[in-house]
């Protein structure tokens, strides 16, 4: 049975339930009331029968008696006969009114009542009420009740019907939806999004499904990208080197200057490209560290000036080269709580970023500034470029590994690079209790902005 069925029917059951219970408690009142009514009626007659023959006894007639009884017979159609006997002294007479029908039920009463003024002169009547004269008023209105009753459950149970189905049908489409999305997940279509506007429970499912898919997405990209980072960082370093050593062989064995002053130049260059492959290696056993939470930070007091100055010193002579300038501005700051060795990994991460995105005629610059966080002291340690800038939409993507924004695509000075080096840089800064945050606009630059403590 589809959920759909079940709620349906647990609805419509339930509801039917409550209607037979109010109606059982309806019926039991009306049914009380009814017996009420019908005891009532049947003392107004004895009443009156006892009131008529006390009024002929004091009048001492007999025939008075008897047409009284009549007229109350005519009055009330339950009183079917009635016999009354008089006694005066010890002579008794008897007369008759009526006779009860042969096949209904007729219940005999009696009365009696004797003159005040002389003891030995009493009238008794006997009198049938026909129970079910008595009784048909109460079952009248009961019929009426049942009717009112199973017109008001009928409608109730059509409306209830109604509501259930909608309610299924909202209910069972959200899911259906939903299974569709998971199937395509898992047919392969990873990053589906479902369009599902509720504040309520599904639209907090939706809402976790679609950042699960979003989540397999980055993931599937991620992994996407480790392959082709591997295979690349790996193999374009190995083969430079292959293809440089027989070139060097060449050289040393013709053994002129000219030839061994080439043979250095590629030394140069087969040891930038195992530095290349060192760093990969190192970012790679980072990262490692990083996802079995090894990568472990030790905070000691420490200057921040003299690393942002030796950072600065060491791109100097590349930025140089490629037409940009490198300046530090930090200077006199206080110090922070930080791991000398992690903070200058951060500070080089940062600048051979900016480094690579900005073009020649650009600037580079680190700068530094003291804020207040709640009670804490923080120093703001920003790396700003006037480089290519990131597309807002890469932004929050890029701290998760082997992720690089689109601006790679559009060519950078030097290696493509990995991915890897934001996502390291984050961990630390998290590592230090810190913020990172990247302000910039295409074309305009770009100003990473990490956050330490100011050591106490
Ligand atoms: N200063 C910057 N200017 C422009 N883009 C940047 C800058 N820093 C980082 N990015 C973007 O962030 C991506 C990820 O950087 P990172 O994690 O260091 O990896 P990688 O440097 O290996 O590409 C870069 O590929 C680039 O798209
Ligand atoms: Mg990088």
């Amino acid at each position: 049975m589809t959920i759909r069925v079940r709620l349906i029917v647990q609805t419509v059951f339930l509801q039917v339930i409550s209607l037979l219970l109010l109606a059982y408690g309806v019926f039991a009142v009306q049914r009380s009331l009814g017996e009420r009514d019908v005891a009532r009626a049947e003392t107004q007659i004895r009443l009156a029968v006892a009131r008529t023959a006390s009024d002929a006894l004091i009048q001492r007639d007999q025939v008075q008696l008897l047409s009284y009884l009549n007229f109350l017979k005519v009055q009330y159609p339950a009183l079917t006969y009635a016999r009354t006997v008089w006694r005066i002294g010890s002579r008794t007479a008897r007369q008759s009114l009526g006779a009860a029908p042969a096949d209904a039920n007729v219940v005999e009463r009696r009365v009696m009542v004797s003159d005040p003024a002389a003891g030995d002169r009493t009238v008794e009547v006997f009198f049938g009420v026909n129970q079910d004269i008595l009784h048909q008023t109460a079952r009248e209105s009961e019929r009426r009740m049942i009717k009112v009753l199973a017109l008001v459950g009928a409608l109730t149970a059509l409306v209830g019907l109604a509501l259930a189905i909608l309610l299924s049908r909202s209910l069972s489409r959200s899911l259906s939806a939903l299974s569709r999305m998971a199937e395509q997940i898992s047919e392969g279509r990873l990053g589906v999004h479902l369009e599902w506007k509720s504040e309520d429970e599904i639209g907090a499912l939706v809402r976790v499904f679609n950042n699960m898919s979003a989540r397999l997405a980055d993931l599937d990209t991620a992994k996407k990208n480790f392959v082709s980072s591997v295979t690349h960082e790996l193999r374009s370093p190995l083969g430079a080197i292959e293809s440089f050593l027989p070139l060097i062989r060449e050289k040393v064995l013709s053994g002129d200057r000219a030839s061994l002053t080439l043979a250095l130049e590629y030394m140069d260059r087969i040891q930038a490209n195992v530095q290349r492959l060192n760093r990969f290696i190192t970012d790679l056993l980072d990262v490692a560290k990083i996802e079995q939470g090894k990568m472990e930070c030790v905070l000691r007091r420490m200057e921040l000036a003299p690393i942002c100055a030796e950072v600065a010193q060491f791109f100097e002579a590349k930025a140089r080269a490629q037409g940009v300038s490198v300046e530090n501005r930090v200077q006199d700051v206080p110090p922070v709580m930080g791991d000398g060795d992690r903070v200058r990994q951060v500070l080089v991460n940062l600048i051979a970023n900016a480094l690579k995105f900005t073009p020649q005629g650009g600037r580079i610059w680190i700068a530094a500034e003291q804020v207040r966080d709640g009670g804490d002291r923080r120093l703001e340690v920003t790396v700003g470029d006037t480089g290519r800038g990131i597309d807002p939409a890469d932004q929050r993507r890029l701290f998760q590994p082997f992720t690089q924004g689109r601006n790679v695509a559009e060519g950078v000075a030097g290696p493509k690079g990995t991915g890897l080096g934001l996502y390291i840089v984050k961990s630390i800064i998290d590592q230090h209790g810190g913020r990172l945050e990247i302000r910039s606009a295409r074309d305009e630059g770009t100003r990473i902005t990490f956050s330490l403590k100011v050591a106490a």
